[in-house]
């Protein structure tokens, strides 16, 4: 069973899911970075010269092509979940967890990043806050258990995800 890491920007699913990886010695399969280097190039010129479409669909392939993998760990993209297709496709092959944040927690992760184009300019609770309302039904929906991530640390996380999943 593939183990999918879901959430906004800035929820820890990137630490957590290299954290889970040596805990559980699984392959961790971390989808932005398999993008940017596939395409040569980081996710903000991907969405600057390519469009958001683009990279939507990319994130598509890639699920599509992980569904021959069956005991990967894989952070998703923060909008990954946003498409119906892409939350189907994961289902096939393994369970969803939901990592969450306030708004204010992500904006202390994600302040000094600089390849996060949706929040380039953006960069305030106020912001992160109104995205977050547009998103949150369907990270929900898509979620088959749901960790909140404030206020505890890495090691926490791991265990209540292993202990739940
Ligand atoms: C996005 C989140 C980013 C990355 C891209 C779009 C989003 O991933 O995929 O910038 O739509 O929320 P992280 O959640 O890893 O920052």
């Amino acid at each position: 069973m593939n183990i999918f890491l879901i959430g906004f920007m800035g929820t820890g699913k990137s630490t957590i899911s290299a954290a889970l990886g040596r805990r559980l010695s699984r392959e961790v399969v971390e989808m932005d970075e398999l993008i940017v280097k596939r395409e040569g190039m980081p996710i903000s010129e991907i969405f600057e010269k390519k469009g958001e479409p683009y990279f939507r669909e990319l994130e598509t392939g890639l699920l599509v092509e992980l569904q021959q993998k069956n005991d990967v760990i894989v952070s998703c993209g923060g909008g990954t979940p946003m498409r119906e297709c892409n939350v189907e496709e994961m289902k096939k092959s393994g369970v969803i967890v939901l990592l969450t944040a306030e708004p204010e927690t992500i904006l202390e992760r994600v302040k000094h990043s600089h390849d996060r184009p949706l929040l380039e300019n953006h960069k305030t609770a106020a912001y992160i806050a109104e995205l977050l309302d547009k998103r949150r039904d369907k990270y929900e929906a898509a979620a088959d258990l749901t960790i909140a991530t404030d206020g505890k640390n890495t090691a926490a996380i791991c265990s209540e995800l292993i202990e739940n999943v």
